[in-house]
């Protein structure tokens, strides 16, 4: 991990693109920027075509002014190699290193992200880019950071990439016969008897195959990093001592292994757009800074992109409200983000994008926008102390992208079988209970954790298998979701009963699946031993926000969407199906094992019931809490002696946050300089954060 030369404090700034902007514009560009506190932009992510208007040529001059300008001004440069846009002349010199969809479709451009990331012509182009840079603005004392391509994740399956995947199957697997085995290329008389025959997973006629879909997302990961590792080393060559990332985008068209990428980068770096509004804003930014977070191994990184307010997609604008910029900035900045960075500096007057949010609209600095931004902007100015703290997460979600991009695969028993769906309640679930996680990586050593969670985990690896039961055997507490383990690195079913990689730790063995549909609701029966391990854990629940659970007798649970018949092979039933074919078995089991417990979770539960077993799980582990307020969002930092705790009400009203009996009363809020008492108050839509 390495950190921006020059900057000793938070980052705020965006993307600034000059090159969209009369250069009368760029003095007051700078001028605003000060007045706002930005330290910190990325600059030229687009501006290829501006840099090289014909193969060879540069026009360095306008860069050169900009750069002196922010120097001036005293704003860093995170300095971007602009190889995500080429320009027109790349395609039309170069109709072979334009990108092919799966149905065989070449593209045009006039978008941006136009070309193959295979294409050799696209590779030596993009480096000789990335050099001329490199060369022009070494020894520029505004370079503070690299900022290589733009969100790496472009598809292509044209004969280029068709070369390259076989390349790297070859490198995986050794011989035809090794892929033959792990693609199961039996069924269907698929076997492959020569190299050329393997292509790129193309549209086809029904189902694709599983292994070969999965094959091509590990390869494009591959593919993706060889493509900024070998910008990055010619940044590296030339200008050893500057820091190089990228910035990470997520999503399901996303074909990147972030946490093997994040393993070699000097910053992880993330971009972030929630796609929705209001708490599920708040909860979706929390899910992904602690992605990044984790990513990170645990330690700084970045929030590269977020927008000020509204998004350009095509799709209704969503604006934030009033409050909502400082807010989420800050609940990133919780999390451990160094900074809060936006796309983009100045609003664009045309273009695709030109409806997206920036920090200086088109209405210009006379704006609520600008007026929070530059609010913003002072208060990081302030928090420089908690840069660096550690971010106290107890509880581990596992994060395998392998896993995510098998059950995107063809021909699943169910198609609401979604990773991030089960990835994200249990989040959620924890993030209402003010309990932060971490996205731990299966085959890591979970010892640190007091509680694990594998959420539908379906691919898993042999050496994840062994440490989470190591984990449980030490005195671990685990819980298991439906459709984890079942599958193999090769996604080829673990046999002798489901769930092939955890039975043994998790003491059950389930035989067949009962998947159900979406009207299908079975109620679950929690006997009386289940019940009074939930009555040991009311105290836990009301953390979690199951308020209709108050005592006795009066725990109700529903299953949905999947259920299926276990047998206890050690287990205990914590409840039972209560209706349907699966009368009388078990649904949710509990299992001591080693110093540990371990607990599966058969069927899927709406959020109120998931944190009613949740709190059992979490009171077992030791996890009590005092629940915060509804909608307020609390993380809590250490570093040596000094503690903070942010709160983010995220609500309407002002909550008090009791703080009686903890660390933090008597501390100081860093937000408006008071003393606390035994509570801080949290104005609506406003932030606390507590030192003490
Ligand atoms: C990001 C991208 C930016 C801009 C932004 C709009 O994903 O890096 O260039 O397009 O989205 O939300």
């Amino acid at each position: 991990m390495r950190w921006p030369r020059g900057l000793d404090t938070l980052c705020f700034g965006g993307d600034y693109n000059p090159e969209q902007w009369p250069e009368e514009t760029w003095e007051e560009d700078v001028a605003l920027m000060r007045r706002a506190g930005v330290n910190l932009v990325n600059l030229g992510v687009f501006s290829w075509s501006a840099l090289e208007p014909e193969p060879g040529r540069y026009t360095f001059g306008w860069l050169d002014r900009v750069l002196d300008l922010l120097h001036g001004g005293g704003v860093r440069v995170g300095l971007a190699t602009p190889t995500a846009s080429p320009p027109p002349w790349f395609g039309r010199a170069h109709p072979d290193a334009l990108p092919v969809t799966s149905e065989g479709v070449g593209l045009t451009h006039g978008s941006r992200d136009t070309y193959c990331l295979s294409a050799p012509a696209y590779r030596q182009a993009a480096l000789r880019i990335a050099r001329a840079l490199a060369e022009r603005y070494a020894d520029h004392p505004a370079l503070a950071l690299w900022h290589v391509h733009n969100e790496y994740a472009t598809w292509c399956y044209c004969d280029h990439v068709a070369e390259a995947f076989r390349g790297w199957l070859s490198r995986r697997y050794g011989s035809l016969d090794a892929v033959n085995r792990a693609w199961t290329t039996a069924f269907w008389s698929q076997r492959y008897g020569a190299w050329e025959e393997i292509r790129p997973p193309r549209t086809t006629q029904y189902l694709g195959n599983p292994t070969q879909l999965l094959d091509f997302r590990r390869f494009l990961s591959a593919e993706l990093f060889a493509c900024f590792d070998e910008q990055r080393a010619v940044l590296r060559e030339l200008t050893p001592d500057v820091p190089v990332t990228t910035n990470f985008v997520f999503g399901e068209w996303v074909p990147v292994d972030h946490r093997r990428w994040a393993e070699t980068l000097d910053l992880v770096a993330i971009d972030h757009y929630p796609s929705a509004a209001g708490l599920a804003a708040a909860v979706q930014t929390a899910f992904h800074a602690d992605l990044a977070r984790s990513w990170a191994g645990g330690g700084p990184w970045l929030l590269m992109e977020q927008a000020s307010s509204t998004v350009n997609t095509g799709q209704r604008l969503l604006a934030k409200a009033p409050g909502e910029l400082a807010r989420h900035s800050l609940s990133y900045v919780a999390r451990g983000s160094r900074g809060a960075m936006f796309f983009q500096w100045r609003a664009s007057r045309g273009g695709a994008e030109q409806y997206h949010a920036a920090l200086v609209p088109h209405a210009g600095p006379d704006s609520r926008v600008f007026r929070e931004a530059t609010e913003l902007g002072a208060l990081l100015g302030r928090l420089a102390e908690v840069d660096g703290a550690r971010v106290e997460a107890p509880v581990a979600i596992l994060w395998d992208a392998e896993a995510w991009w098998a059950l995107l695969g063809p021909g699943l028993p169910a198609p609401d079988l979604r990773y991030l769906d089960a990835l994200a309640a249990a989040h959620r679930t924890l993030w209402r209970a003010g309990v932060t996680v971490d996205f731990a990586d299966p085959e890591a050593d979970l010892r640190g954790y007091r509680l694990v969670l594998v959420p539908s985990l379906y691919l898993t690896s042999d050496a994840a298998s062994v440490s989470v039961r190591r984990y449980v055997e030490g005195g671990g507490h685990l819980m298991v979701w439906y459709f984890s383990g079942i599958v193999d690195v090769d996604a080829r079913v673990r046999l002798g009963g489901y769930p092939g990689a955890f039975r043994d730790v998790l003491g059950v063995r389930s035989e067949e699946f009962h998947p159900l549909p979406p009207t299908v609701a079975v109620p679950l029966r929690v006997p009386e031993a289940g019940v009074s391990s939930v009555s040991s854990a009311l105290g836990a629940l009301g953390a979690l926000g199951a308020s209709s659970v108050s005592g006795i007798g009066e725990v109700q649970l529903t299953g949905r969407m999947w259920s299926e018949h276990i047998h206890l092979e050690g287990a205990s039933a914590f409840a039972s199906y209560a209706a349907g074919p699966l009368a009388g078995l078990p649904a949710v089991t509990r299992h001591g094992y080693g110093a540990g417990s371990a607990w599966y979770l058969s069927t899927g539960l709406d959020d109120a019931d998931l944190a009613t077993l949740l709190g059992a799980v979490l009171a077992e582990a030791g996890l009590r809490r005092v629940p915060p307020p509804p909608g307020v969002e609390l993380v809590h930092r250490r570093s040596g002696g000094t503690r903070w705790l942010f709160a983010l009400n995220h609500g309407d009203e002002a909550r008090v946050v009791p703080l009686a009996g903890t660390a933090f009363a008597g501390g100081t809020d860093l937000v408006t300089a008071e003393v606390t008492g035994d509570g801080v108050t949290v104005p609506a839509g406003g932030v606390a954060i507590v030192r003490r």
